[in-house]
């Protein structure tokens, strides 16, 4: 399709697309967008100034908007503070992960990044024996905060954990894509720990393949918009007293607390904190 603005592609996956986001776009504009992100994955926008209502505005051409879970990100925001975070999807154990997620630099110094990986992109790479072996295989997915080194294979499962399948076909495109992440895929089916730690380390060679990876250096004004369904996300530690202020919007079906209200992350944060 022609687009009625300028882009470019950003390698290995993404786009990069020059349009003013702090007016409303046309339909035309509107429709280009959602077509680049689905197909994508994610979009990067430069050199924007954004207030609350215009993220939410452009959040809202690609899902349904959740306004509870907008806000703002910082080093010293008390949750996840400086720690890196292993590649992960947000909400991965719940029902309902988010569908999209978008953060705007508003006070950043670099270099600072996000890395991003797809999982769209990865199963398309497998070969059909592996796509054979993963067909309607269900995974323990285990909140930990994006820590893998929290990762059990026998983790219990209870109210941070969740059964789903490997593969996910994707809520709005149909898409098969490989849902399984490093942070929270505890095991495999019904598989031996043996087997199952084989099988994920075969999955996340395709995964995290570096020519899978797009790795994002942030800019003061940058808005870079993805679907947490196909792409997983990650980021080093960050350097403490360094600004990193970002401003969220995200769109899904229901917040964390409406899926799961006894969900408490306190005993997970403060476990991961030494
Ligand atoms: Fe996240």
């Amino acid at each position: 399709m022609g687009y009625p603005f300028s882009y470019s592609l950003i390698e290995p996956f993404g786009a990069r697309i020059d349009l003013d986001l702090s007016r409303p776009l046309s339909p035309d504009e509107a429709a280009g967008l959602r077509a680049l992100f689905f197909t994508h994955g994610i979009v990067v926008f430069h050199a924007q100034r954004l207030s609350m209502d215009d993220q939410k505005r452009v959040v809202s051409l690609v899902g349904p908007l959740l306004e509870p879970s907008a806000g703002y990100l910082s080093p010293e925001d008390g949750i996840l503070n400086t720690r890196h975070l292993d590649f992960h999807s947000d909400l991965s154990s719940t029902p309902l992960p988010f569908d999209a997620i978008s953060l705007h630099a508003q006070d950043v110094e670099g270099p600072t990044t996000t890395r991003f990986a797809s999982g769209l992109r990865a199963y398309r790479c497998l070969s059909p024996a592996l796509k054979a072996r993963i067909e309607g295989l269900q995974m323990l997915v285990v909140q930990t905060v994006a820590d893998k080194t929290k990762l059990r294979y026998d983790a219990p499962a209870g109210p941070l954990s969740l059964v789903r399948p490997v593969v996910m076909t994707h809520r709005v495109t149909g898409e098969p894509l490989l849902y399984c992440n490093e942070s929270a895929t505890a095991r495999l089916g019904s598989l031996d720990q043996e087997a199952s730690d084989a099988l994920r380390a075969e999955l996340f060679t395709v995964l995290y393949a570096p020519d899978n990876i797009y790795e994002h250096a942030w800019t003061n004004g940058d808005l870079v918009l993805w679907d947490n369904l196909s792409l997983q996300h990650a980021r080093p530690e960050l350097e403490p007293g360094r600004p990193r202020l970002m401003q969220r919007v995200v769109a899904g079906l229901k917040t964390l607390r409406e899926q799961v209200p006894s969900y408490d992350l306190t005993p997970v944060v403060s476990e991961a904190s030494y």
